[in-house]
């Protein structure tokens, strides 16, 4: 499995260390930028990674702003993107689970990076459950203009 990560400047340090743990689980990570912790704009970073993920280069993507709030309105934005915001492994499970999701977004300010490596290594692990919740993924898909 491929992974597409990037940030922005406030995530910038944590999504290093999560690169780092990611290929340590033995997927191959598709760093995205930025480069260093200089300002940037987190809609840039948001779509590097959606398209990557749209388009197939990358099985999922993983997105890491202040609150992980932002990367996930903007990658949402893209069409064919599910993108989670999550603080909680439960919620890394009940987005895979559940919805589908293909982007996780996390926090780099206000989440320890001990809970997002577990956020994320549950995000990589879980599959779609499907049955019921398939139809509904279908609803979500089919709102897209
Ligand atoms: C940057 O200051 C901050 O707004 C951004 O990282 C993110 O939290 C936005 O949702």
């Amino acid at each position: 499995m491929k992974v597409s990560i990037a940030s922005d400047h406030a995530g910038f340090e944590e999504k290093e260390l999560l690169k780092s743990y990611i290929e340590g689980l033995g997927y191959e990570v598709i760093d995205q930028g930025p480069d260093s912790d200089g300002r940037v704009d987190y809609p840039d970073f948001a779509k590097l990674v959606a398209d990557d993920v749209v388009s197939g280069v990358a099985d999922r993507g993983v997105l890491v702003c202040g609150t992980g709030i932002g990367m996930a309105i903007a990658a949402n934005k893209v069409d064919g993107i599910r993108a989670a915001n999550v603080t909680t492994p439960e919620f890394a499970a009940l987005a895979r689970e559940h919805n589908d999701a293909n982007i996780v977004t996390v926090s780099g300010r206000f989440v320890t990076d001990e809970v997002n490596r577990a956020i994320v290594k549950t995000f990589l692990e879980t599959e779609f459950a499907g049955g019921r919740h398939a139809g509904r993924v279908e609803k979500i898909m089919a709102l897209e203009p």
